[in-house]
């Protein structure tokens, strides 16, 4: 067959290392060029080097004034929470039992599945967002359907079956003990097309020890699939965790007892960890993921950068909706920032970036396959507009450097921000109603 060639002009950035450790960690074209081939990136650079090199008829799409990323990773949210977000409570455990539980409840129907995953990746691709790893519910029926979903667009996600068989209600338990939907789940879908698997704990207080001893035979079968579960968010929890589990030096020592603690292990908020449990994250190549959104808005507690760094962390960002308040990975960064500001630290934008991007992608093992321009990755990006509002705008004409460009639209940014959003070469969203 022939090659698609696709080629893109307009300002492009992206990270080959993480800025908080290296210098020159990024690549930035002012006037640039990606060239896309076969839904892969074929080149990126200077649109001066590379526009002569072009085949014969090949036009690129105009973006100029607009900044091409790569896509945005989110490593935390629930898909079957999305009617739920913005629900008040006081605090994680009453929001579960009070807004939660009902909620997932509708997932055993798979055309409820159906149509909230498909209003989920709609979401998403218009917040710029095209990678997340993301919670089902205990039903397998809802896995499939967001599979179905995310395939039909060619979109690469992580996902997996929720697993609770103790503290939950009647309707959303899995038979004590039972893992085996899990493991034909990941037959089904892991590496199929774009599709990952994450095998999901909800969380420690959920799962017996029976279930959780099945839960590290299966990570132990399947050792290039994800793990998902959350940690040390709420203060309450980790009362709750030290009474389910008296022996267990902490909270993720429970995690690590069985096992899964390891690369392509993301664990949820992490607020709570002492030094050892930072130490024990850094070793085994385990990743953060912190959701500052969600963390603000239940008063879960504020997440130390500045820790996790010198421990060695690898941290990501979520959104964990429906706990949290936006599919946005600029609102994300925007919270994130004034988390980091109350811990006395300073994130830089170019740093979220980062994090949004290559950051993620190497916690998730994925590096060289989404998450930055390196040739041969797959083409998911987007088109930022630094003039998306007009408050935008006014300040953008105000930015004097790349740093104070990126931290504008991380704090004033939204959806609004992302004029388009391309999954492997294909646009899955352009912004209507665009002011320019
Ligand atoms: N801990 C256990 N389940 C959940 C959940 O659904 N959301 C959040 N934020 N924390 C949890
Ligand atoms: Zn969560």
């Amino acid at each position: 067959a022939p090659h698609t060639v696709q080629a893109y002009r307009a300002s492009l950035l992206h990270f080959h290392a993480d800025p908080a450790f290296t210098e020159n960690a990024y690549s930035w074209h002012q006037d640039g060029l990606l060239i896309v081939e076969d839904g892969r990136i074929k080149a990126a650079g200077d649109y001066a080097a590379l526009g002569p090199t072009l085949p014969d008829g090949v036009v690129p799409h105009d973006y100029r004034g607009q900044i091409i990323t790569p896509g945005f990773i989110d490593t935390h949210l629930h898909y079957p929470q999305t009617d739920m977000i913005a629900s008040p409570s006081e605090g994680l455990l009453p929001w579960l039992e009070t807004y939660t539980f009902p909620t997932e409840r509708r997932f055993s129907d798979p055309a409820h599945a159906r149509a909230t995953a498909e209003f989920f990746l709609d979401e998403l691709t218009r917040c710029g967002t095209t990678t997340a790893v993301v919670y089902c519910t205990v039903h397998r029926e809802s896995v499939d359907a967001f599979f179905e979903a995310s395939e039909a667009r060619n979109l690469r996600m992580v996902a997996g079956k929720v697993l609770m068989d103790r503290n939950c209600p009647d309707f959303l338990r899995d038979a004590e003990g039972q893992i085996g939907e899990s493991e034909a789940l990941i037959n089904k879908w892991h590496k199929h097309n774009r599709s990952l698997y994450a095998i999901t704990p909800r969380f420690a207080p959920t799962s017996s020890t029976a279930q959780l001893g099945a839960i590290a035979e299966l990570a132990k079968a399947f050792p290039d699939t994800f793990i998902q579960t959350h940690v040390s968010e709420n203060k309450d929890e980790c009362s709750w965790v030290r009474e389910l589990f008296p022996d267990s030096r902490s909270y993720l020592g429970v995690y690590d007892g069985y096992g899964l603690m390891r690369p392509r292990a993301l664990f949820g908020h992490c607020i709570w960890l002492d030094d050892e449990d930072f130490a024990r994250m850094a070793a085994t190549g385990s990743a953060a993921s912190v959701c500052p959104t969600s963390n603000l808005f239940l008063g879960s507690g504020l997440f130390d950068f500045e820790k996790a760094d010198g421990a060695g962390v690898q941290v990501t960002l979520g959104t964990d909706v429906g706990a949290g308040t936006s599919f946005s990975m600029l609102q994300t960064m925007n919270e994130a920032y004034k988390v980091a500001r109350l811990k006395g630290s300073h994130l830089p934008a170019l740093r979220m970036f980062y994090l949004a991007t290559l950051g993620a992608a190497r916690a998730m093992d994925l590096e060289g396959t989404i998450g930055s321009f390196v040739v041969g990755a797959e083409a998911d990006f987007i088109v930022l507009d630094p003039q998306s509002t007009p408050l935008l705008a006014r300040r953008s004409s105000h930015c004097n450097t790349l740093e104070e460009q990126l931290f504008a639209l991380a704090l004033l940014g939204d959806d609004r921000a992302i004029r388009a959003t391309y999954a492997a070469g294909a646009k899955v969203h352009e912004r209507s109603g665009a002011l320019a």
